[in-house]
Order: structure tokens, then sequence, then C-alpha cells
């Protein structure tokens, strides 16, 4: 693998569709050249896997950039925080003998607090939809930004206050009100505990906290290396995915803009991260979605259990339709294809090309209609195998033939660069190829 990849400005990594393809590993290798790493939506719903000589890591709301003793590692006003989560996360990570410490990681004092009544109402809310669940990762998200839209419940900043007491008597009156009726009949939470666990948690996070979005622009404009790290992928985006099937937040690069304050014409490349084949968990529709063994042996292959949840993925081939949709209106400008050593002992593979739906061809998804994708029957393109280890090549040249027909395939059928192919979960299993 090239040493250096000399990437330049500001750069956001991101997926373009169902998430769990592979950023936390791509913004972990380019974290290594930069300045400051900026995680911008989402919170301890993602599960972000790095593998490094550090360690291997599932990391929720650290950065990826964390490994990284030099960068300034920043969570968005845009992220949401489990402050308990993320002190239980630094601790690991310490032990693990990683440095963090208010030098190198600050936490935005807009970001919202997840509290417990929140993951309380995530649950019931799933168990109330019953058989129209979403599948949520139970960690609160939906409710906590429904607060933030509703301008409700406590900032990080909050912890800082002189009257965060008050404030947070009020909250919890509040939220034991809300929760009781849901239930209907009436809750109360253990303040003393709660507290305390918010007080513990600010001994850590206490220093860390601060207004970060001066910080970021300052690195921004003073051509400084500005990686972005979005949580999620743009198929589960609040308002242009598959609606009601989606997370709460924006993994594009829009919200890449909401978080930081830069605007989508200023960053140098937005690069989406996406497997050779496509994945999804939780509910609604995945097209490509193989429910049969070639499916089993995929999320067996490519171990396809969330990093967060331990559910299995459903698997199935790359959707190249979702794909054009994803990167187009997510805003991608170069791609990074992961784990194409899943597919090394595979005789053939199969790209979905277009959808037939009601007969007539779709090449792109007009948009994340759920009814729309439900009845697409994929158009597969059926490509050779290569039966051959990709795990040691470390140059585009080195792959076998068939491989390297694979990503130019892909590449010619998104039209968008291929710039790496990752043939391992290790920082070095990557091929850099016109980055
Ligand atoms: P929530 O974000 O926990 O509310 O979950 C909403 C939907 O987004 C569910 O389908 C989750 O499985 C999915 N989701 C949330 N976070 C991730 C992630 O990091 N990777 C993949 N799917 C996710």
């Amino acid at each position: 693998m090239r040493e250096r990849l000399d990437w330049k400005g500001t750069n956001f990594v991101t997926d373009p569709l169902w998430g769990d393809n592979g950023k936390g590993k791509i913004v972990d290798l380019m974290a290594q050249e930069a300045d400051i790493v900026v995680r911008v939506n989402g919170g301890p719903n993602a599960g972000h896997t790095v593998r490094n000589k550090q360690g291997e890591f599932a990391l929720h709301l650290v950065p990826s950039g964390i490994f990284n003793p030099s960068a300034l590692c920043v969570l968005a006003d845009t992220v949401v925080v489990n402050p308990t989560a993320l002190v239980d996360e630094i601790n690991s990570l310490k032990k693990a003998g990683v440095t963090i410490d208010a030098g190198n990681l600050l936490i935005s004092k807009r970001a919202h607090l997840i509290m417990p009544w929140h993951i309380e109402r995530d649950k019931l809310k799933e168990i109330a939809r019953g058989g129209n669940k979403i599948g949520t990762t139970g960690k609160g998200i939906g409710p906590v930004y429904s607060d933030r839209a509703n301008r409700e419940g406590l900032l990080v900043g909050n912890l800082l206050s002189p009257d965060f007491e008050q404030k947070f008597d009020r909250e919890l009156l509040w939220q034991e009100k809300l929760t009781s009726l849901m239930v209907g009949n009436k809750i109360v939470y253990d303040k003393e505990s709660i507290l305390d666990d918010l007080n513990k948690a600010k001994d850590t996070i206490g220093p860390m906290i601060t207004n970060v979005l001066p910080t970021i622009r300052h690195y921004h404009d003073s051509g400084m290396k500005v990686l972005g790290e979005a949580g999620q992928g743009f198929l589960l985006d609040l308002d242009r995915g598959g609606y009601p099937y989606v997370t709460s937040s924006h993994p594009g690069v829009q919200g890449f803009s909401l978080a930081t304050g830069i605007a989508p014409k200023d960053v140098e490349r937005v690069i989406g991260v996406t497997k050779v084949y496509t994945t999804r968990v939780g509910e609604g529709p995945l097209p490509t979605e193989l429910l049969d063994e070639v499916g089993q042996e995929i999320r067996d292959k490519g171990k396809e259990y969330g990093a967060t949840t331990g559910r299995p993925r459903r698997c199935g081939w790359l959707d190249i339709p979702a794909l054009r949709y994803g990167t187009q209106s997510g805003g991608i400008d170069a791609l990074v294809l992961t784990k194409l050593d899943v597919f090394d002992s595979f005789d053939k593979v199969a790209i979905c090309v277009g959808y037939n739906v009601g007969g007539r061809e779709y090449k792109l998804l007009p948009d994340a209609d759920n009814e729309f994708m439900m009845s697409a029957k994929p158009i597969l393109k059926i490509l050779p195998g290569w039966n051959q280890d990709t795990s040691s090549c470390r140059s585009f040249g080195k792959l076998p033939e068939n491989a390297k027909k694979f990503v130019k395939e892909v590449e010619r059928l998104v039209n968008i660069p291929i710039q790496m192919v990752s043939v391992g979960p290790s920082r070095e299993e990557t091929i850099v190829r016109n980055f």
C-alpha cells in the first residue's frame, strides 16, 4: 500500500446505501494524515469497526480518527451523545493504550444528550408499532432527535451550567409525564442514580465540552486537512431515505454541511464507501436481498452481524440503481469498494444493474419510495468469480483479472471513480488506486 495518501482540503467519508459498508476503516486510514476529524451525525447507533496496529475496535461515538494522536477529534452539534456510553467507550480505548483527553477530543456543547427515557421511549415505541416496527438499534436515537426538533431536552453544554440541577428536574418531570402517558401508569425515574451517572460522566467529558464550530471553521479556512465522518448511510437519511424505515439524521453531504457550517461546494471530495454486495439491518425494503444459501454464504464470509446490536444483517447482490441514487443525492464524487476478498471463493458473482417494476426497467432508483422498492425485481448481470486470494494484493495490477473486471464494471455502471479497494479489515489491506 502507498505510504501516504496525500489528500488535501476538506474531505467527507460517507455511505451511499444502508450503512455498515466500512467507513470506520477508511476514516482510520485517512485520519493518519488528518488535522481534524469530525463525526457529523447519529450517535451510539453507529458501529464503526477499525483494525490497526493498536488492535480491533468497534467505535460508536468516538470518531475513527482517534488513533492518530496528533489529529483533533470532534463530535459536532448534530451528533447525539449518550454520556455514560461515551465515557465507557473512552475508558476502554484508554485501556487499550489510546490517548484521549481534552487535547484530542472535543464535544459540542450543542449536541443533545441521550437520557435513559429516550432509550425507554425508543423501545416502547417499537413494541407499540408491532408488525410495523422500524427495527431501530434501541439506542434512543428517534426520541432524542424528536426532542431536538421539538426544541426540548438537555444539551451536552447544560452539564456545565450552574443551574443544571434545576434544568434536569424540569426535564425529568416532563419525561416522566410523557413515558407515563405511553404506558398508561405512573413512571418514576431514579433521579439520584441518573444524576450520579451524569456527574461521573462529567468528570471525564466536562473538559472536552465546548463550542466546536469556530474550531472546525478555523481548520477549514486555514487549508488544514478536515475529515468528516458520517454515521449510517444515505438510504437511511430522515428525508431522502425510505421513510419511515430510516434513522433520524442526515448521513449525506447535506448532513456534513449542517454539522460543520461548511457548504457542500467547499468540500473537496465526498467519498462513498460501499461493499461489493449490499446489506441492510432493520426493517424496510432491500430489493436485492438473498433469502437463500447464497445470502447466508455472504453473511458468513463477510461476518455480517451488527457491530452495535449483533443482529444478522440482510445480504444481497450489489444494488447499482440504489447506489446511483445514493451517490447522486448524497453528493458523492469518489467511491471506495470494500470487502472484495469476501467474493474470493465464489465461482460467480452478480451485480443488480437495474430493476423491473411492473414490466418497466429502471436503471436508477427514482427516489427511495418503499412501495417502489418492494415491487422492484432485480435485473442481474452475472460475472465469473476469480477463485483466488485477493487479501494479499496491494496494487490494482496484482488483482486477478476477473476481480479487476468486477471493479471496473461497478465503476462503469455507477460512473464514479473507485479510488480505493479494500481486501481485508486491517488498515494495510487496502489498494489505493487513483486517490
Ligand atoms: P435508529 O437509528 O436506531 O433509530 O434505527 C433506525 C434504522 O436505522 C434501523 O433500520 C437501524 O437498523 C438503522 N441503523 C441505525 N444505525 C445504523 C448503522 O450504524 N448501520 C446500519 N443501520 C443502522
